[in-house]
């Protein structure tokens, strides 16, 4: 099944149950919100889980680009991807995780056509501050699905306890990935991928770490898009599902790389491409850094084995094709506009790296380095601490 095709099934599916699509796709968040890009589907509507009535109502699906660089590091392996396109459906105080979950399990084995036998479930098993999510583990045991309770990889979100606003315990669907006939559990064996996360979202937690109830119960799922497809399409990674057919195909054949820094290349190039399409233009601090970052560590990357590499060689169609698939094509936003600012960026941090490798070469700068050196060369030379290490490291 092609990626259109199961957004389509996806759509459709809720649709025919009463949900309203919404149409979130910037990466940029609405006015006023603190964080710099959107990282989940939810993202856009949480004061609506928060209480206002939603304009379309209480049922709701989205396809939403996200961007997350908390996994920066672990982009190259085969399931992290820097911008990816998460499916979204919510219940605005209308039904619960049960049934938004049987829906769930309908649409995987029924629509897509998901062997239900590769299937297992997670579900909040419950801590010190709230009960087990019974329901969940009953409606899943009902369903011949197996099922394993955890404490915090089940309360969304979870891993950062700073992070305030809604929240809730989840149950994740998980797909096996592996040869063989399934095994162990998604805790204990990471053949088990997580493809789709049903929230209850319950409480709206604040600064000091306590938690409020919300005026209403909300479901919030998200389902990533690239690794689901990756499944069905009976891939080995994200980076082999259709949508890098094109990038599979002609970045090889310009550029010899081994597989985690092609994986790099290829989706900090579509990242950008994404970024820019969206409005974002480089800059030394904010969006502007991430997507500034982004070129940096794809052109380390390529020069690594050979300095003549340039990104003024990607082919045209590569940013045409991520522009059509974002639908951001617009006659401003055109591939070679796009491709015209990645030389841009490219020839800049050739300028950088001139400067810094003289800075560098200074008497001063050949023992270990302090922190006032690490401003001075940030301040008065615009060198980056990871440029000056890496730099020293080459
Ligand atoms: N908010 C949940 C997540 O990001 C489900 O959409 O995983």
């Amino acid at each position: 099944m092609r990626t259109e095709q199961l957004v389509r099934t996806f759509v459709e599916f809720y649709e025919e149950r009463g949900h309203r699509r919404i149409t979130g796709s910037t990466l940029l968040p609405p006015p006023g919100d603190p964080v710099l890009f959107t990282t989940s589907g939810m993202h856009p509507l949480t004061p609506y889980l928060k209480g206002r009535p939603h304009p379309l109502g209480r049922r709701l699906v989205n396809v939403q680009r996200c961007l997350r660089t908390t996994d920066l590091d672990e982009v190259g392996d085969t399931t992290h991807l820097t911008v990816f396109e998460m499916l979204g459906t919510w219940s605005l105080g209308d039904y619960e995780g049960p049934a938004s979950l049987e829906w769930g399990y309908e649409l995987l084995t029924e629509g897509l056509g998901v062997d239900p036998g590769l299937l297992h479930a997670t579900v909040f098993g419950g801590d010190e501050r709230t009960g087990p999510d019974t329901a969940s583990l009953e409606l899943w045991q009902g369903l011949g699905v197996p099922v394993e309770p955890t404490a915090e990889d089940n309360w969304w979100p979870n891993g950062s306890e700073g992070t305030v606003g809604p929240c809730g315990p989840d149950s994740e669907i998980f797909l096996w990935s592996g040869d063989g006939p399934p095994q162990s559990t998604p805790t204990r064996d990471n053949r088990w991928v997580e493809v789709w996360n049903h929230v209850t979202m319950t409480h709206h937690r604040l600064g000091d770490g306590s938690l409020v109830p919300l005026p209403q119960r909300n479901v919030d799922t998200g389902l990533g898009l690239e690794r689901l497809a990756s499944l069905l399409q009976g891939k080995p990674s994200v980076f082999a599902c259709d949508l890098f057919d094109p990038w599979r195909r002609l970045v090889p054949a310009l550029w010899e790389l081994d597989e985690p820094s092609l994986r790099l290349v290829c989706d900090h190039l579509r990242s950008a491409v994404v970024i820019l399409g969206d409005g974002v233009r480089p800059a030394n601090t904010g969006r502007g850094y991430v997507l500034r970052r982004l070129v940096r560590r794809v052109l380390t990357a390529l020069r690594r084995d050979d300095p003549s590499r340039s990104i003024g060689d990607l082919p045209e169609e590569l940013v045409r094709h991520t522009l059509d698939h974002f639908r951001q094509e617009t006659r401003e936003m055109r591939p070679e506009f796009v491709l015209r600012m990645l030389r841009k960026e490219e020839d800049r941090f050739g300028r950088l790296l001139e400067r810094g490798r003289q800075v560098l070469a200074r008497a001063r700068f050949q023992g270990p380095l302090s922190e006032e050196d690490f401003h001075y060369l940030h301040d008065t030379h615009g060198l980056p601490r990871e440029l000056i290490t890496s730099l020293r490291e080459g």
